[in-house]
């Protein structure tokens, strides 16, 4: 699908869609098509459940007049309440709208939005935001799928008076979309498909685009003592990476803001291995480090003014002849000994590497890791919230608030002494699992323990890295949240 930004002008076929706002009220566009329509509009909204709310919208096909062949009135609701998620949101339900009605070209023209919290040229680089992140689909592998149950959209216009402006605002966004949606590919890629080494060559790619990408294989990662990390790894016939990205926007003296993620390509369980239903879900156990792989083009391809560093740990949790046994003791990098109670609990001990590895080689100025880490989130928070750790409250209430700005809500958890003492174990430093209890805080305190004391906060992504239906601008499958999230909390804070 192709994104323009024009000036208004009547199009010459497809699809022409107008705003209302609550109460039927017409913008200017509308009133300019009503009037030219002999009032056919408000013959339709009379005849409709139609009121000009937020989700609503009302098609009128064929109308005699004018060029196009379907008119779409799409409800704004309140134009004083109207701001950049609903504009998002608008334009991802109006592609699913196009889509499903076979239209192939669309304009769309919003305009009269004086009183609305966002000014125009945002308001159609929103749309095209919203219509972008919508139109995604992972198709690669439907080799027979009929042409008819294909998305039919290939042009899709937005007209304002400011499409210079808009084209300006857009920019950017089209930088983080591209990044959102290389997180989507990675994540929806089969365990066949994606493994360490094939991951790790994806992240190679983004050299191209000014990133520096650094991989360090199996004997590398053991001349550097990760144990940890090593020993999830020494069950699979596919050998572990650890990714090395570093995108430098800023004076080469400020020290970095500082991405890691959990790339588990698949977790069977290992030995301690995992009941066979559902399984399938654990080709999406390397959302995190896929967060920070999309992050990182995302803050490339808009020239972020930012040093920003992404380290992955890529590795596949296997049962086999040469896996790590329960009871098993390994040493980390930091030194420090973990006892390995659960062979699923694999997530924190690839991080306990990935993470001190990062503040030691690059003193980062903060950490943020991201982790489909535990099932017991999803108990906690279902899929609205990811889960936030952190042992900064500044850090946590800007996440939290960049979490709101973009749509993808944190809800922070505890930490604790008392959640600590009970990853402690006997016969080491520290054991992989706490009880059932509290079982997001415990793991989230074992990453703790390797943090060395850097300003930190872990985003527990097992709830929202895979959505089972639609939502306005999220298709169901990958969903890539953290992506925008932490594009705009790097912007916010650590941009100058
Ligand atoms: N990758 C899983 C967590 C997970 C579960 C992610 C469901 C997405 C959906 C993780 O490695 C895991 O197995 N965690 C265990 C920890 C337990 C053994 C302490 C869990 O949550 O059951
Ligand atoms: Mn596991
Ligand atoms: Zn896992």
């Amino acid at each position: 699908m192709k994104i323009a930004f024009t000036q208004p002008a009547m199009p010459k076929l497809g699809t022409l869609v107008v705003a209302v706002a609550e109460n039927r009220a017409l913008t200017p566009a509308a009133k300019a098509l009503d009037d030219t329509l002999k009032g056919a509009l408000r013959r339709a909204m009379e005849v409709s459940r139609f009121k000009g709310s937020i989700d609503q919208s009302l098609d009128i096909l064929a109308p005699e007049g004018i060029e196009a062949t379907r008119v779409l009135l799409v409800g704004i609701g309140k134009v004083g309440e109207f701001d950049a998620l609903k504009a998002e949101a608008i334009g991802g339900n109006v592609v699913a709208n196009l889509n499903a009605a076979g239209v192939v070209d669309a304009a769309v023209q919003v305009d009269g939005l004086d009183d609305a919290k966002i000014d125009e040229a945002e308001t159609a680089a929103r749309i095209a935001l919203g219509a972008t992140l919508r139109s995604y689909r992972f198709d690669k592998y439907r080799t027979k799928e009929k042409k008819e149950k294909k998305p039919s959209l290939r042009n899709f216009t937005v007209m304002t008076t400011d499409a210079a402006g808009a084209k300006t605002y857009y920019a950017p966004l089209a930088g983080i979309a591209e990044g959102v949606a290389l997180t989507r590919d990675v994540v929806s890629e089969p365990a066949n498909i994606i493994n360490p080494k094939s991951f790790a060559k994806e992240a190679k790619k983004l050299e191209r685009i000014g990133i520096k990408v650094e991989i360090l294989d199996e004997k590398e990662m053991a001349k550097l003592g990760m144990g940890a990390l090593l020993g999830v790894a020494q069950g699979s016939a596919n050998e572990p990476r650890l990714v090395v990205m570093e995108w430098n926007g800023a004076a080469k003296s400020a020290k970095p803001v500082a991405f890691i993620g959990k790339g588990v390509t698949f977790d069977t369980g290992g030995i301690s291995i995992k009941p066979a239903q559902g399984m399938e879900d654990m080709k999406w156990d390397m959302g995190g480090a896929g967060v920070v792989l999309g992050l990182m083009k995302a803050l490339a391809k808009r020239k972020a003014k930012v040093n920003a560093v992404g380290v992955m740990g890529m590795v596949e949790n296997m049962p086999s002849a040469t896996a790590q046994r329960p009871g098993d003791i390994v040493t980390s990098m930091s030194g420090q000994t973990i006892e390995v109670l659960n062979t699923d609990a694999e997530g924190r001990l690839v991080l306990a590497d990935a993470v001190w590895y990062t503040q030691d080689r690059f003193k980062p100025q903060l950490m943020i890791d991201l982790a489909t880490l535990t099932g017991a989130i999803i108990i906690s928070l279902g899929s609205e919230h990811a889960g936030l750790f952190s042992n900064n409250d500044t850090l946590a209430e800007r996440l939290m608030k960049s979490g709101t700005a973009v749509g993808e809500s944190l809800w922070r958890m505890p930490l604790g002494d008392a959640y600590d003492k009970q990853i402690d174990s006997d016969a080491a430093d520290m054991k992989n699992i706490g009880g059932r209890e509290g079982g997001s805080i415990t793991a989230a305190q074992f990453i703790q323990r390797f943090v060395n004391k850097v300003p930190w906060a872990h985003l527990d992504i097992a709830g929202v890295t895979w959505s089972k239906k639609d939502t306005a601008t999220v298709p169901k499958g990958g969903t890539a949240f953290g992506v925008r999230l932490l594009d705009h909390f790097v912007s916010t804070h650590y941009e100058k």
